[in-house]
Order: structure tokens, then C-alpha cells, then sequence
């Protein structure tokens, strides 16, 4: 600790037991400033005579990992894992008491301690492979002693928090309290004679649950291909299991600082940092309160946000003008649900919450209270204009309203309200109820305040917001149209539609981009491209997308787009055909080419047309850019984004 540096660690004694109270906002990150705080603290309590310690945090969580923005930076002592020791060593029994998000270090943290309470409602885990890391201060070895090699890999391997009352069942955790931790806490320290180090206990090993090893091994090539994080935990556990846990521990550093220096953790943190940066509010911006909300349209993506809105806890409004519609729109939520349920991934109880905050409506009259209006109709100006005209008239003055539009004027919407302000877009993404990204859309009228409560109320549906402005087909779409347009140029000057799908699957991309228009319908892009106001007057523009078009090969819908999808598999001869005639009637050179080519191609129509988005303003910064491919496209987030790339190529990594 420098002497500018305010000591985060406040150590009282009460009824013989130290309280070592830790205040570093926002999430307590075991910076260097905490740990030397904490072991001074630790080394005082021993010599005041307590009898115990107890470790705790203020604010919003106890210790939520180490702390990032350390990482890269030469280390300085005391290290998260030297702490650790002197913990574990320590001859007064310590408690750790847990609130919150008990994260990465902060987790390793209360292992090395002897003994773990946690408030009911505590969410903890091992999450460094979100990151591209994997534990580093002893959690390879101390959470296989508590809780058994199957539940220690996976809690490490998928990064997945586990709460309170799990923790308690598989031993993670010695108690946990309704109320009043530092009491509670308190009391248990005092009941306890000895410290009882996790370092202890004998390792378990593979040899006595012969198929798990291959069982991990299947999951890591399966799931986690291509993840060098998932594979150190797992070549760590391996490796350390007939190891001395000193030696054990050495080892694990040593495969997390190789991480840490790795492109593909660089990556990663680099995307943990964007994300928060993506949907931040403007500077002392008052956010508003939204309690009740309603959705007009109950189309596929009226559902589905709907859905994402009951899910999060809001009252909802369904709105359509036709009783039909709206009974299509109920049933398909109530379909929904019942998949859920019977797949498992909500509780009956649950869904029937969420589904009973949910009122259908024909009528604008029923949308009088609600603070928050989202309008997912069908994607026509003319459509919306008549909705926001009637929004306006019935909505009370404060209510925000916004449009779902994927490519529409949002400024004009606000214009014929009497409250452009308090209009702005949110846009989803397919499926609402799954896909976390959100674009946020700012008009030339929005206000910050608008802005900021429609952020923070994005948060509180789960969603990934990023902040954009109005402009044909906004950040995601316009950029995307670049890509799928660079695609249409590469089929006509020789790629194969196999090639290009095999080029961007290789690369890390989720789907092929051909595959991907089959699946959404080529109809879709070429309807949204005819009602387009400047369609750019190129004949290759789209060409081989309106040449599948007419031709009847919508895509999975038509069974038959790029590829076919009856009997036989695969790239469609007849898409073929009409690309190689459309080049020929363009008079376009065709080229045999590389997936280097088609890759490189690729990436550089995204970034120059994002590029573009960010001179006018619409885009404030390369990594929002970068937010939406990885969570609307399916751009692997371990290799940061296509403008994240740009910066590794023009460093000359590559
Ligand atoms: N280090 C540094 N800063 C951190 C941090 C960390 N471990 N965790 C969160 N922060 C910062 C965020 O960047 C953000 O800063 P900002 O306000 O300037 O944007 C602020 O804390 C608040 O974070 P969130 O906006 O994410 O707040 P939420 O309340 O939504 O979420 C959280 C809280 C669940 C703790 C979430 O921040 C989170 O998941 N953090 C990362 C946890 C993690 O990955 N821990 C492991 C770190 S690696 C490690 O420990 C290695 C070890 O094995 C050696």
C-alpha cells in the first residue's frame, strides 16, 4: 500500500473475535491495496489474543474475483495466492462471510479460509473461463477437496455461479443464514476451537471414478472446442493429482499466468470491459422508475419481448387491434412455456408467475398507466405512424415509448408525437426471450433521461444494451448488410456457397453466413431492401439473393435456398446455377479463392461500413461494434469482435 492510498480494511474485535470489515467499492476486486490491507489485518488480529476472525465485505458483495485491471501488469506482493497461504495458516480459526457475488479470487479467497457462511440469496462460483483464465489462487485444488472432482470441474469448466443453498448441499459452505450476517457470522466464529484447512484434506482422484476423466474430456473437445481455458482446467486437475498441493499450486499459476499473456483471454477481457461500456448512461442522467409496461404487436418478436418482460417480473399489456391476432399472439406464449416446463428449464411455478402478469388487449384505452410502451409491429412507417398517433393520445405524458423497427426513421415516430423526448427504439434480437443483445436507439430528440432509464430498465431484464443512432438499418443490421453484401460479391466472383459457410465456420462463427439467410428466409432481406428509400445503384447489389428470390428458393422455408433441405442435402445445384448466370449476365471474372480471402474479405466489410457508422456519429466506439457481432451474429467472443481484430492486424498480431 502506497501512503496515498486509502486502506480498505477496517479490523475491530468484538467478543474476542476480529472483524475484518473490507470496503472497496464497487465490488470489493482483491486489488493490491486489498490484500496488503487484508494481510496486515490478518498479522494484527493474531497478535491482539482473539480467538477467531472473521472476514467480511461491505457494500454489494463480498470479494467479486481479483481484480482485472491488474492482469498484465507485474504483479506485486502480497499476490492473491501468498494471502491465501497466510489465511490457511493462519493458527486462529478464519471464517469468511459471504454476500452477493463471491466471484474467482473471491471464492479461492473463502476456501482458503477454514470455514464459509453465506447469506441466503449468495451467488458464487469460478467464472475465470468467462474470461479466459482458469483459477489461480488455489481453486484447482481446494474446491475438488470440498466438494468432489465431478462438481468441482463443473462448476470451473462452465463458469456457472451456484447459490447459496447448493453450495451447502455438495459442502461448498459450512452455513447459511436468512438475515444479518455479521451477527450471524460473529456467532459461528465463536463457536468454533481450531482452524480446519480445506489445504488438509486429500485430494480426489480419477483413478476412483473411471469414466469421469473421459467424460470431461468429451465435454472440453464438444463444448468448449477451441477453448485454451476450459482445456487448462482440465489438463490442471490432470496433471496435479499426484502432486504435493504445494507443488499442485505452483503449477496451477503457472498455467494461469500463460493464460493471462494468451490472445484468447486478452480477448475476453477486453469484451468484459466493452460490455459494461456499451450501455452506459449519459453522466448524471435521471433515471425513471418503470413499473408497468405494455407491447404492441403480438407477432413472433411481440411475443417474444413480451415474454422477456413477464420473465424479468413486469406487468405487461399485450396489445393487438384484432382479436384473432391477439389470440394467435397469447397461444404462442403459452406455447412457450409449456416447452420450457417440459424441457426443464423453468419451474411450473415460475412460469405460471410469469404468465399471470401478462393481460391481453384490444384496446389503447388499457395502456393509460403504463410507463413504458415497445411497439413490435410489422416493419411498415406508415403501420407505426398510426400506432405512435394513438400512443401518444392515450399514454400518459410520462411514459417512454419505443419502437421495436429493425430499419425505420425512429426521429420521424418522435416528430408526430407530442413527445419526441420520450421516444426512442429498442431492438431486439430473434429469438427476444433468448438473445441478450439490445440496441438502444437515441434520436436526434431523445433525452438523456429517456436514454438512461431505458438503459438501466434493459439491465433489468437481463438484456446487453448498446447505445446507437438512427440511421438505415441502425449499427446491427447496417453492418451485417455489409457483410451478407460482401458474401453476394464473393459467390459471384467464384467462392462456393459451401466454401464461404466452411471459410466463417472454421474462423469460430456459430453459422455459415449463407446457411444463417436460409434460416432467416432470402424473402426477408429482399422485401426489407425493395421498401428501402436509397437503394444503391449497383447491379451486383443483392443480385444473387434476387435471383433466389425469383427463382422460389426462399431458403428452410421453401425447402430449398443456398441449400436444400428435403432428401437431399446440401448446397442446391440450382443456387448454383443462378449465381453462375448472374455473374456471367454481369460480366464478372470468376476466380477460384481461399478461405484466407473470403475470411479477410469478410471482415473488412463489417469494419469499414462500422467505420463509416462511427464518422457519422451513430456508433460512439469500435467495441460496441464489436458487443454486437459477439452477442446478436454469433462472432466467437474469444477473439474479441471484428474491430478487435482490426487492432491485433494493424499491431501485426494476427
Ligand atoms: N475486477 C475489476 N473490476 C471489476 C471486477 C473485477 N473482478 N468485477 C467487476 N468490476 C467492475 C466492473 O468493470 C464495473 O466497473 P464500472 O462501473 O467502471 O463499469 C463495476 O465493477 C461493476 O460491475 P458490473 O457493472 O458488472 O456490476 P453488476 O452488479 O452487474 O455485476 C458482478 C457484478 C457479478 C460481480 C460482475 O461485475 C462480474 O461478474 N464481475 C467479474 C467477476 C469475475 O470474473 N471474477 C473473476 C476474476 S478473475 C480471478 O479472480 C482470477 C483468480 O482466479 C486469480
Amino acid at each position: 500500500m502506497t501512503e496515498t492510498e486509502r486502506n480498505p480494511v477496517v479490523c475491530e474485535v468484538v467478543d474476542q473475535v476480529a472483524l475484518l470489515r473490507v470496503d472497496a467499492p464497487p465490488v470489493n476486486a482483491l486489488s493490491h491495496v486489498v490484500r496488503s490491507g487484508l494481510a496486515d489485518a490478518l498479522a494484527k488480529a493474531h497478535g491482539a489474543g482473539v480467538t477467531a476472525a472473521v472476514i467480511l465485505c461491505e457494500g454489494r458483495t463480498f470479494f467479486a474475483g481479483a481484480d482485472i485491471r491488474e492482469f498484465g501488469k507485474p504483479p506485486k506482493s502480497p499476490v492473491l495466492g501468498e494471502l491465501l497461504q497466510q489465511i490457511e495458516a493462519s493458527t486462529i480459526p478464519v471464517v469468511a462471510a459471504m454476500h452477493g457475488n463471491p466471484l474467482g479470487g473471491g471464492l479461492e479467497l473463502a476456501m482458503a479460509c477454514h470455514y464459509r457462511i453465506a447469506l441466503q440469496g449468495t451467488q458464487m462460483g469460478l467464472p475465470e473461463v468467462n474470461l479466459g483464465l482458469m483459477p489461480g489462487a488455489g481453486g484447482t485444488q481446494r474446491l475438488p477437496r470440498l466438494v468432489g472432482l465431478e462438481e468441482a470441474a463443473q462448476i470451473m469448466l462452465s463458469g456457472q455461479p451456484v447459490s447459496a443453498q447448493h453450495a451447502l448441499e455438495i459442502g461448498l459452505v459450512d452455513r447459511v443464514c436468512e438475515t444479518e450476517l455479521p451477527a450471524q457470522a460473529l456467532a459461528f466464529a465463536q463457536e468454533l476451537d481450531a482452524p480446519r484447512p480445506t489445504g488438509l484434506r486429500a485430494m480426489p482422484v480419477f483413478d476412483d471414478q473411471p469414466d469421469l476423466l473421459s467424460r470431461l474430456h468429451a465435454m472440453v473437445q464438444k463444448k468448449y472446442r477451441g477453448l485454451a481455458a476450459q482445456a487448462s482446467v482440465l489438463e490442471c486437475l490432470e496433471v496435479t493429482q499426484s502432486l504435493p498441493i504445494d507443488e499442485a499450486l505452483k503449477e496451477e499459476r503457472q498455467r494461469f499466468l500463460q493464460l493471462v499473456q494468451g490472445p484468447q483471454s486478452s480477448a475476453l477481457r477486453y469484451q468484459f470491459f466493452a460490455e459494461r461500456q456499451a450501455g452506459r448512461a449519459p453522466q448524471d442522467a435521471h433515471v425513471g422508475e418503470i413499473r408497468s409496461t405494455a407491447v404492441v404487436g403480438a407477432g413472433t418478436m411481440g411475443s417474444g419481448i413480451a415474454i422477456s418482460l413477464i420473465d424479468a417480473g413486469f406487468p405487461v399489456h399485450l396489445l393487438e387491434i384484432d382479436g384473432d391476432a391477439l389470440r394467435r399472439g397469447l397461444q404462442r406464449i403459452d406455447d412457450h412455456y409449456r416447452r420450457v416446463v417440459d424441457g426443464g428449464y423453468q419451474t411450473a411455478a415460475a412460469a405460471t408467475a410469469a404468465r399471470g402478469r401478462l393481460t391481453g388487449t384490444t384496446r389503447y384505452t388499457d395502456l393509460a398507466d403504463s410507463d413504458l410502451v415497445i411497439e413490435a409491429a410489422f416493419e411498415d412507417l406508415e403501420v407505426k405512424r398510426t400506432i405512435f398517433t394513438a400512443l401518444d393520445e392515450h399514454c400518459k405524458a410520462s411514459a417512454l415509448l419505443a419502437s421495436n423497427t429493425s430499419y425505420l426513421d425512429i426521429d420521424a415516430l418522435g416528430r408526430i408525437t407530442s413527445r419526441p423526448t420520450q421516444v426512442l427504439g429498442l431492438h431486439f434480437f430473434s429469438p427476444a426471450e433468448r438473445m441478450k443483445l439490445l440496441e438502444v436507439i437515441r434520436t436526434g430528440a431523445t433525452s438523456d433521461a429517456a436514454l438512461a432509464t431505458a438503459l438501466a430498465f434493459a439491465r433489468k431484464i437481463g438484456k446487453l444494451p448498446v447505445t446507437v443512432g438512427v440511421c438505415y438499418g441502425f449499427a446491427a443490421n447496417r453492418t451485417y448488410a455489409a457483410y451478407n453484401r460482401e458474401v453476394q460479391n464473393l459467390l459471384l466472383e467464384g467462392a462456393g456457397i459451401e466454401q464461404v459457410d466452411a471459410a466463417m465456420r472454421e474462423f469460430g462463427m456459430a453459422m455459415g453466413p449463407c446457411a444463417v439467410t436460409d434460416l432467416t428466409g432470402i424473402d426477408i432481406g429482399v422485401m426489407a431492401r425493395r421498401a428501402q428509400a436509397n437503394r444503391p445503384d449497383d447491379p451486383r447489389y443483392f443480385a444473387v439473393s434476387d435471383a433466389l428470390y425469383n427463382a422460389g428458393l426462399l431458403g428452410r422455408k421453401s425447402g430449398e435456398g443456398f441449400y436444400c433441405y428435403g432428401n437431399t442435402r446440401g448446397a442446391s445445384t440450382q443456387a448454383q446455377a443462378l449465381i453462375d448466370s448472374t455473374a456471367q449476365g454481369l460480366g464478372i471474372t470468376r476466380r477460384a479463392m481461399d478461405a484466407d480471402t473470403i475470411v479477410g474479405r469478410l471482415l473488412r466489410a463489417i469494419q469499414n461500413e462500422a467505420e463509416h457508422a462511427i464518422a457519422e456519429g451513430i456508433v460512439e466506439r469500435e467495441s460496441d461494434i464489436d458487443i454486437i457481432w459477439c452477442n446478436g451474429y454469433g462472432f466467437p467472443r474469444h477473439l474479441g469482435g471484428p474491430m478487435y481484430q482490426r487492432s491485433l492486424s494493424s499491431e501485426g498480431v494476427t
